[in-house]
């Protein structure tokens, strides 16, 4: 048996007196697809944040493929084989999409050499770049610079880039908000079609979204674990029908 994708161990952090994350204990089995769903201020990006190493944990541990990453930097964790995107799209506007996706491969490939050439010299790059640029249906806007792209679009590439280092472990951060209903079905279909050998964390507002999604749910509330479980035993459960529902979440 392989070595669980996450584990995390009591995690906490915390905003000067603001418990953001306060002892969160979760296991992700390798290839898992799993959503962390719960209310505005939840803790979930904080939670992401400290899966990546994006900020350090004030306790607990975090366990990546069974090694303890806890005190790793975020580049070292993705050297792990984790990847992730942001709320905020970070892409390079100026550069096209073809060039981005380049960048991302060239960055993000663990076999690299050392010694400096153009990137443009890596056959393999070009050829996964490719790859990626047909499998997201982002062919006939490849020389485009990123800028001009619809917000559908860059979300899209966005997913795309964090696929680039060929991650086992990924870490998505509301990818469907602020997407036409089409284009959420375009990336829902994107998503559903993720090679099933990674591990998917999901971060979704809308509970439908996370239970098409995923077959286990986790349920932050102010930094705390709710509850865990199947969709039919969190849809039952009554702390979240009062506090994720009465929110005005849809029903
Ligand atoms: N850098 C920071 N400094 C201080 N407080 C922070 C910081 N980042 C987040 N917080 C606070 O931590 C809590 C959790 O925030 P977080 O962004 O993790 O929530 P979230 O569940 O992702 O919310 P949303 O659904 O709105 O994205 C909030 O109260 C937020 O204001
Ligand atoms: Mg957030």
């Amino acid at each position: 048996m392989s070595a669980p994708a996450l584990v995390l161990e009591q995690v906490s952090h915390h905003f000067g007196g603001l418990r953001a994350v306060d002892g969160v204990s979760l296991t992700i089995g390798a290839g898992e697809r799993h959503a962390l769903i719960g209310p505005n201020g939840a803790g979930k990006t904080t939670l992401f944040n400290l899966i990546s190493g994006e900020i350090a944990a004030t306790s607990g541990r975090v366990v990546l493929f069974g090694t303890d990453a806890t005190r790793l930097a975020p580049h070292r964790r993705a050297a792990l084989g984790i990847a992730r995107t942001f709320q905020i799209t970070r892409l390079f506007p100026g550069l096209t999409v073809m060039e981005n996706l380049l960048l991302a491969c060239e960055a993000l490939d663990r076999r690299r050499l050392v010694m400096h050439r153009p990137v443009a010299a890596y056959p393999d790059l070009h050829r996964r770049a490719a790859e990626l640029i047909e499998r997201f249906a982002l062919t006939a806007i490849a020389r485009e610079p990123a800028r001009h792209l619809s917000y559908g679009d860059q979300r899209k590439l966005d997913v795309a880039l964090s696929l680039a280092g060929r991650p086992r472990l990924l870490l998505l951060d509301e990818p469907m908000a602020g997407l036409s209903a089409g284009e959420s079905r375009a990336m829902h279909a994107l998503l559903d079609a993720l090679d099933p050998a990674i591990a998917v964390l999901l971060i979704e507002h809308d509970m439908d979204v996370a239970f098409a999604f995923a077959r286990r749910i986790t349920v932050l509330h102010q930094g705390r674990v709710l509850t865990e479980g199947s969709r039919d035993e969190v849809s039952a459960n009554r702390s979240v029908q009062q506090i994720y529902l009465g929110m005005g979440a849809e029903p």
